[in-house]
């Protein structure tokens, strides 16, 4: 049976590739496609890539802890107020439309990526109030459809029982030379302010981003985005194995 003229359902309930692109999925089994790691190693472009081939959604979680930072910022609440990050976070209506990305059914797809905004969502990320929002929602949406979902407790808090997780890497010199390229401006006052915030989403309390045990590695330094596609399908065909995983 062909699902939404994308997915194949065979009879006996397993998941199938499609062609060479997709994967198909039993009704009531989701799959997860995890990929964790610092800013910058190519998460998204190879997040959006893999769910664009797959079929899935493609979920930027950290564009949800960006629009929480955004709206605080707006309504002028303290990055160190837990409870009104809390709230602001429980309240925040936050929706995907392809790459469109709504706050309360405001398109803030450019205002996220604000420098402002992202040094904020670097501190709202850190509140546990915050964190707690975030993850019931990503898990909401998880359970609704099969996603491949990107950010930095994805595989280890978030979906610790995902089919597939990546722990996509790259040398901190590659990754500030990547953004500084994207936005322009010191290569070295890009390395500096990244640092800072690889130090927080590492250290703090909450969900630090650290590898799970049973996640993939994949250090896309040297690797082209299309290399590190290709590494990365094909690992997610291995972990699936025509769904003998989910019987
Ligand atoms: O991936 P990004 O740079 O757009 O993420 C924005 C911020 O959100 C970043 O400081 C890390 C944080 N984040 C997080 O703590 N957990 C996630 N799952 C995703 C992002």
């Amino acid at each position: 049976m062909i699902l939404d003229g994308r997915a194949i359902l065979l009879a006996s309930g397993e998941f199938s590739f499609r062609k060479e692109t997709c994967i198909a999925t039993e009704a009531h089994k989701r799959l997860i496609v995890a990929i964790d790691g610092p800013a910058a190693a190519g998460k998204s472009t190879l997040a959006r890539s893999l769910a664009r081939r797959l079929g899935f959604t493609y979920i930027d979680s950290g564009a949800m802890y960006r629009a929480v930072a955004l709206w605080a910022l707006e309504a002028g609440v303290g990055l160190d107020d837990l409870h009104r990050l809390e709230q602001l976070a429980l309240a925040a209506r936050i929706e995907f439309s392809g790459d469109t990305i709504r706050l309360n059914g405001e398109d803030v797809t450019a205002a996220i990526r604000e420098p402002r905004v992202t040094e904020a969502a670097s501190k709202v990320s850190m509140a546990p109030g915050v964190r707690r929002a975030m993850r019931e929602e990503q898990r909401r949406i998880g359970s609704q459809q099969s996603v491949v979902m990107e950010g930095r407790d994805i595989g280890t808090v978030v979906f610790p029982d995902a089919q597939v997780k990546i722990y996509l890497d790259a040398d901190p010199e590659v990754r500030a030379g990547r953004r500084a390229a994207e936005l322009g401006g010191s290569a070295a006052e890009v390395a500096r302010e990244m640092a800072e915030r690889d130090n927080r989403d590492r250290t703090r309390a909450e969900a630090p981003l650290t590898q799970a045990p049973d996640a993939d590695y994949l250090d896309s330094s040297r690797l082209s985005p299309t290399d590190v596609e290709e590494a990365i399908l094909k690992l997610v065909r291995d972990r699936t194995s025509n769904g003998k995983e989910h019987r």
